[in-house]
Parts: structure tokens; C-alpha cells; sequence
């Protein structure tokens, strides 16, 4: 699409204003799919708080807090790290619920010894089971934050930290810059601290309020682009009218290639199975997926399953092909027109996300806690299973074209890589129907109109 624009730009060399506008629109839409603003979750963000609670002879004590503000997004284990760079000298005497990576050069010190001394100090969340005096509120969860829909309690973490060498008054306190938040890797960026409205606190017996003595908020937003992440999840697609299983793209999150890749996926009856899933010293994150086409750790298959007179059935199966993953509270995000009017749904948790006024168009879908919240290991058990029952609309229903398929689909917030909608399946004595995206319609006009000018 881009080479078609820029040929067409090239070519032309009197109507530089209409090139303008051409480049412009290009980079317009480019933008679009690159830009860290998630048009499903458009003010999803993780928001940081400082709150001063008390100040000290060097310096202050602070609460940082964490809002998983995202209605979809989880950071699962191993967990998020926070980074930021001190305005000035700033140590940290000593952290409750967290812990900084590295002590840094503390060679200064005689007798306390800071926590860390670095300038840009990396901070991770501490274990489950630290022991009780070591722990605040919403702390040592192994930096797993649940998403904001799914379980807002869990979607919160905190951890406390002693600052020396500081500003012992709001007015010569320095806000740390350059925050870096990684989950654990790339993906968000964040803006700057800003000096909010003092948290107030209710005291236990609920007759008094106090406040923090200053405070301030830090907003990270996530983007795929910056994530940087090869395709994680494909979606397969069936019906009861038409016998094609259109499955997932080839070579959709990778390719199986023994000759450059040895070893990058396993046969599911290869004895070398439970040696590769016992890991080889690589890093657990790092998927190992059973040999497929396209090589995805998740496929959702989205299966038209029945027709009624006023109501059609679909069956969505989620299925794990990674060895080393069990997915906790997974969650699937749909778009499908119908979701104005999903009746029932079985077995799963769901929730209609409606980013903008009037457009009721997607769901958030996830599982049942102890039932299947846990998506097992790639196996016999590595799947879940749910069926939606939508009413018809007379005006918008129908089998043709492809419309009872979805239009997007997120695993725990990453795209899923579609097939190609002209190889979904035909309604039987459908003919095969000319395709034509909105965006190279419009490049076409376009690039006609440039055309046109530039002869006239
Ligand atoms: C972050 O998310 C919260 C909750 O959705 C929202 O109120 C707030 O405006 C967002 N902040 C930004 C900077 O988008
Ligand atoms: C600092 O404290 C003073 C007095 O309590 C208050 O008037 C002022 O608004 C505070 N400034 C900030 C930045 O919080
Ligand atoms: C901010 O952090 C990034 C990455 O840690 C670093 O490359 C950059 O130089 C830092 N900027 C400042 C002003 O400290
Ligand atoms: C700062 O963050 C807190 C917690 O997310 C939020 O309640 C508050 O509204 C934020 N303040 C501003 C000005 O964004
Ligand atoms: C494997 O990779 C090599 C080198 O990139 C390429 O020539 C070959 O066609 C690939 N084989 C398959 C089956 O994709
Ligand atoms: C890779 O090797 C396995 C077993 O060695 C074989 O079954 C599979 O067909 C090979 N794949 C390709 C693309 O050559
Ligand atoms: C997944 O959970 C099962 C049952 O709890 C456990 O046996 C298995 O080792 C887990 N797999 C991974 C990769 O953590
Ligand atoms: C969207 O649809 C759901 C399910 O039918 C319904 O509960 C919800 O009220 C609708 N929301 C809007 C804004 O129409
Ligand atoms: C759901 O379907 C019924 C019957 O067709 C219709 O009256 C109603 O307006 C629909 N609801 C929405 C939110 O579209
Ligand atoms: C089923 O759909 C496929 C396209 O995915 C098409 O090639 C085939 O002809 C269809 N079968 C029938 C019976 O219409």
C-alpha cells in the first residue's frame, strides 16, 4: 500500500500541496496502527502514585501505588519493574513490599547503609509469602497485576519506600523523572510525575480524614508497537454450513524451520517432550509450542455452530500450545457486531467493553474461577471452551459475507492474527465476493485524484 502511495507521489512533481496531502494521509493512517492509544481501551493506562505520608530529617517517607487502569491488560509473572532517575543525590534508606535490584555504590555511607544508592534505581515487587513484617497493603504479588475488569483488588500494588538525601518540605522535594515501567518487557512508556491533589485517607473508625502530605502521579500507557511482540495468538475459523475449517495463517506467530530453527517447537508424541518442557537453561518465558503451521502459543477457534429462528449459537474454543505456560486468568477481547444482543453465554465470565458512546460492539470474555480460569498447559487439558447464544437483528443478521465471524480478537490483550476474510467460509451457492478494504479504497481515490489533477 505504501509503495503504490509512494510511486504515485514520485511521479508527480507540479501538485506538491496535493503530494502534501497524500504523504499526510499516509503517515496518518501508518500512525494509526503504531500509536501507543488502543482504540478498544482508549484510556486504558497504569498510573503511579506517590504519596508523602510523613517527611524525615534527610528526606521523606513515600506509598507508591500501581492502578492496572487497563480494562483488559494483566502483567503477568515474572511481573512488572519500575525504574526512574532521582532529580538530585536521593538514596533509599530502606523499602517495605519491594525491593531495588542493586544496592549501587553506597561507598559513602558509613554506618546506615542505604537500600540503593543508585541514581536510576530498578525496583520489583517481593514474592508471595514474604514474611509479615516485611509486607504493606497490595504488596508481594510477584508484580502480577490482574486487569481492571477482571479483578480490580488484584489490579492494584503498592510497596513503601524511605527517601534520604531529598527535600524535606513540598517545596524543595525534586519529583524523580524518566519513569520506565516493563512487564517484564518493553511495551509501555510513561509521561512525567505530576504534582496532584494530596491523597485524603478515611482513619479506621471512619470519623476523621487525613491526607498525604504531598503527592504525585505518574501515567504509563502501553503500546504493541513499542512492545515490539511477534503475534502470540492466531484465530481458526468453521460453520455448520459450509464443511472448510479455515484455520489459522500459516507461519502466523513464526515458522517451522528445522534447518534455521531447530528445536523451536515439539511434536506432542516426541519423547523428547518432557526434557524440552523441563526446560534447557532458557528463560521460562520464552514459549516452546507444540509444531503447528502456525506455530502460535493460543489458537481461538470460532465455530458457527447453530441457527434458530431467532437466535444462532457459536462455539469459541481457546487452546494452548505452549509447553511452558499455564495462563492464569486469561482473558479474550471480541469484536462482533451481535455483541449488542448476546443472550447467554456458557461458562465463561463476560463483560460488554464500550469504548465509545453508543458502539456496543465488543466483549470482554474470560473464565470461571477453579472452573477454567487456568488455561492449562499445551495437552489434553490445554483448552477452554465456551458457547455464546445471540438474538438476531433482522435488519443487520446474516450468514453472508462472512458477517458471523469476528471482526478482532485479543488474548490477554494481544491482537490475534485473523485469516484473511476472503478465505472464510462461503455460504453454500455463495458466490466468491470481490474484497475491497476501506483503506486502499481510499488510497485509490486518492491516487486517482492526484492523477486527474496533475493532467488536468
Ligand atoms: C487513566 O485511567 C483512568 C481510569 O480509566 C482515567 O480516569 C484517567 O483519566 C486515565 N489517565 C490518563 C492520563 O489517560
Ligand atoms: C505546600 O504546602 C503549602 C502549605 O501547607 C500549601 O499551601 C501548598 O499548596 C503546598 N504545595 C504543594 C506543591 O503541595
Ligand atoms: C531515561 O531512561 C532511559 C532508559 O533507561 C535512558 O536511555 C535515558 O538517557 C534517560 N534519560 C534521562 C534524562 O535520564
Ligand atoms: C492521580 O492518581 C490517583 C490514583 O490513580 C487518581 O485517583 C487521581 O485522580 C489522579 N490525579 C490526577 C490529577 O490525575
Ligand atoms: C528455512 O529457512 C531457510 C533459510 O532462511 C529457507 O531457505 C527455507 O526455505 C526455510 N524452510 C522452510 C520449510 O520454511
Ligand atoms: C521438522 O522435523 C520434524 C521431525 O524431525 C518433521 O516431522 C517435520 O516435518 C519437519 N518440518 C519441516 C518444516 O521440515
Ligand atoms: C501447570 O499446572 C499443572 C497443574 O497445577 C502443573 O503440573 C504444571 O507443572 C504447570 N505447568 C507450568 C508450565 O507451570
Ligand atoms: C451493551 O450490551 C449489553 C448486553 O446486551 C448490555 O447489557 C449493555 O447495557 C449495553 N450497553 C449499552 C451502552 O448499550
Ligand atoms: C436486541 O434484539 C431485540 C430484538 O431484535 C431488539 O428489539 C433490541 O433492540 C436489540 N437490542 C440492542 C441493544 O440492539
Ligand atoms: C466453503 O468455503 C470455502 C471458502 O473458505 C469455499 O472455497 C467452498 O467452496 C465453500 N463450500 C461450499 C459448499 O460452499
Amino acid at each position: 500500500m505504501e509503495s503504490q502511495c509512494l510511486s504515485a507521489t514520485g511521479s508527480i512533481t507540479k501538485l506538491s500541496s496535493c503530494t502534501i496531502l497524500l504523504v499526510f494521509l499516509v503517515s496518518c493512517l501508518t500512525f494509526t496502527s503504531t500509536e501507543a492509544y488502543d482504540a478498544l481501551d482508549p484510556t486504558g493506562n497504569i498510573t503511579i502514585k506517590w504519596d508523602v505520608i510523613s517527611w524525615t530529617p534527610d528526606g521523606y517517607v513515600a506509598v507508591v501505588t500501581m492502578f492496572n487502569f487497563q480494562q483488559y491488560r494483566h502483567i503477568q509473572a515474572p511481573g512488572w519493574t519500575l525504574g526512574w532517575t532521582w532529580a538530585k543525590k536521593e538514596v533509599i534508606w530502606s523499602m517495605v513490599g519491594a525491593q531495588a535490584t542493586e544496592q549501587g555504590d553506597c561507598s559513602k555511607y558509613k554506618g546506615n547503609v542505604p537500600h540503593c544508592c543508585k541514581k536510576d534505581p530498578t525496583v520489583v515487587d517481593l514474592l508471595p509469602g514474604t514474611p509479615y513484617n516485611q509486607q504493606i497493603a497490595n504488596c508481594c504479588k510477584g508484580g502480577v497485576m490482574q486487569s481492571w475488569i477482571q479483578d480490580p483488588p488484584n489490579a492494584v500494588s503498592s510497596f513503601q519506600v524511605s527517601v534520604g538525601a531529598a527535600g524535606t518540605t513540598n517545596k524543595t522535594v525534586r519529583l524523580p523523572k524518566n519513569f520506565t515501567l516493563k512487564a517484564p518487557g518493553p511495551g509501555y512508556s510513561c509521561g512525567q510525575a505530576k504534582i496532584v491533589k494530596p491523597t485524603r485517607y478515611l482513619t479506621a473508625d471512619k470519623r476523621r480524614m487525613t491526607q498525604a502530605m504531598m503527592t504525585w502521579n505518574v501515567t504509563c500507557t502501553y503500546s504493541q508497537f513499542l512492545a515490539q511482540k511477534t503475534p502470540t495468538c492466531c484465530v481458526s475459523l468453521s460453520s455448520f454450513y459450509n464443511d472448510t475449517i479455515v484455520n489459522c495463517p500459516t507461519c502466523a506467530c513464526g515458522c517451522e524451520n528445522n534447518s534455521t530453527n531447530p528445536g523451536s517447537c515439539v511434536e506432542p508424541d516426541s519423547p523428547y517432550l518432557a526434557s524440552a518442557v523441563a526446560g534447557s537453561g532458557k528463560p521460562t518465558n520464552s514459549p516452546l509450542v507444540q509444531c503447528t503451521s502456525h506455530m502460535c502459543p493460543v489458537r481461538v477457534h470460532w465455530h458457527v455452530k447453530l441457527n434458530y429462528k431467532e437466535y444462532w449459537r457459536v462455539k469459541v474454543t481457546v487452546t494452548n500450545f505452549n509447553y511452558r505456560m499455564n495462563y492464569t486468568l486469561w482473558n479474550l477481547v471480541v469484536q462482533h457486531p451481535n455483541f449488542d444482543n448476546l443472550t447467554k453465554i456458557f461458562s465463561f465470565n463476560y463483560k460488554s467493553l464500550t469504548p465509545y458512546a453508543g458502539l456496543n460492539d465488543t466483549a470482554m470474555l474470560w473464565g470461571v474461577k477453579f472452573y477454567n480460569d487456568l488455561l492449562m498447559q499445551a495437552g489434553p487439558l490445554g483448552n477452554a471452551q465456551s458457547e455464546l447464544l445471540f438474538r438476531k437483528d433482522a435488519a443487520t443478521f446474516t450468514f453472508e459475507k462472512g458477517w458471523a465471524f469476528p471482526r478482532r480478537i485479543y488474548f490477554n490483550g494481544d491482537n490475534c492474527v485473523m485469516p484473511p476474510p476472503d478465505a472464510y467460509p462461503w455460504l453454500p451457492n455463495a458466490s466468491p465476493r470481490p474484497t475491497i478494504s476501506l483503506l486502499s479504497l481510499v488510497i485509490t481515490i486518492l491516487a486517482s485524484l492526484v492523477f486527474l489533477l496533475a493532467y488536468a
